[in-house]
């Protein structure tokens, strides 16, 4: 099988093993620098194998020669905020890890292609491309797919419809900035402008918005995981298997949307080769506006760190 590196082994890259797994897209190394964690974790999953009927393997590692040929990379390395940090100096401190996770990338596997999933994501998806050297078709962010993911799941609760049936784009950073488009939004190709008033769209517009954020209040300890996991595994499964999905992705934009030299979510074509079209939807004034704002955002985060 391929060899899939999931570098980060929390409740994120782990889980996203798990379902990789499951689908048997390819035998995964689980990097971690705790010692301990990836080989646990990694060895409890390949004792699941019989049970869930899959034969991919699950090595742990605390080493990154483990990622020695593997086609992609999924990096879910990274700080969340203590007390006393603020934005800045957690952003400094993940620039620097996210920096160190891709040398050992370039070294182990470099023919790779760069799945990244550690936030702030946008500005790491542009520091790991910087520092790769890959180039913007293999190097890309996991953020669009779960964005998109909450406002579907969010859609199918207030219609009472299946989750299946909804669609979504969302363009932009992930964060506050992110720009849900309600008029490619749909239900089986019904815009969900035609189904919902503009006031439940507008509150599952800034639920989607604040998505992260309610996961955080609940858990209170950590993030997020069963649907960033599984968001990143769609993504891994369209690339692996060259299937062209068209989903939204962190990508560096070269003149696309009149943007350059950042990265943030737009609609991309992703197959065996990465990002194999940037889709350029043509958009209203108000959204176009509202992506600027977005991009801007992380656009000031790359001028902080000094990149
Ligand atoms: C999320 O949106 C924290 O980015 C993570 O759940």
């Amino acid at each position: 099988m391929v060899k899939i590196g999931i570098v980060g082994a929390g409740n994120v890259g782990a889980t996203a093993a798990l379902y990789a797994a499951q689908k048997e897209l390819g035998d995964i190394a689980l990097i971690d620098v705790v010692d301990g964690i990836p080989q646990g974790k990694g060895l409890d999953m390949m004792e699941a194998g019989p049970v869930l009927g899959y034969d991919s393997a699950i090595e742990g590692s605390n080493d990154f020669a483990a990622l020695e040929d593997a086609a992609l990379v999924v990096v879910t390395a990274g700080l969340a905020r203590k007390p006393g940090m603020d934005r800045l100096d957690l952003l400094k401190k993940n620039a620097e890890i996210i920096t160190s996770v891709t040398e050992n990338i370039v070294k182990y596997a470099p023919d790779s292609q760069i799945l990244m999933v550690s936030n702030p994501l946008d500005v790491m998806t542009y520091i790991a491309l910087k520092v790769s050297g890959f180039g913007r078709k293999r190097v890309y962010g996991q953020a669009g797919v779960l964005d998109c993911a909450r406002y579907r799941s969010f859609v199918a609760m207030e219609l009472g419809v299946s989750m299946e049936d909804t669609q979504a784009i969302i363009l932009g950073g992930h964060g506050d900035t992110m720009v849900p488009i309600p008029r490619y939004t749909t239900v089986s190709g019904i815009p969900i402008t035609e189904l919902l008033p503009r006031e439940a769209i507008d509150r599952i517009v800034q639920r989607t918005r604040d998505g992260g954020a309610e996961i955080v209040n609940y858990l209170k300890t950590g993030s997020a995981y069963y649907a960033p996991a599984a968001s990143v595994v769609q993504m891994v499964e369209s690339v692996l298997k060259g299937k062209n999905r068209v989903l939204p992705a962190s990508v560096m934009l070269q003149g696309e949307y009149g943007l350059r030299d950042v990265c943030v979510g737009v609609p991309v074509k992703l197959g065996s080769a990465g990002i194999e079209e940037v889709i350029e939807l043509a958009l209203s004034d108000d959204e176009r506006a509202a992506l600027h704002a977005s991009a801007s955002v992380y656009q000031e985060s790359l001028d902080e760190l000094g990149i």
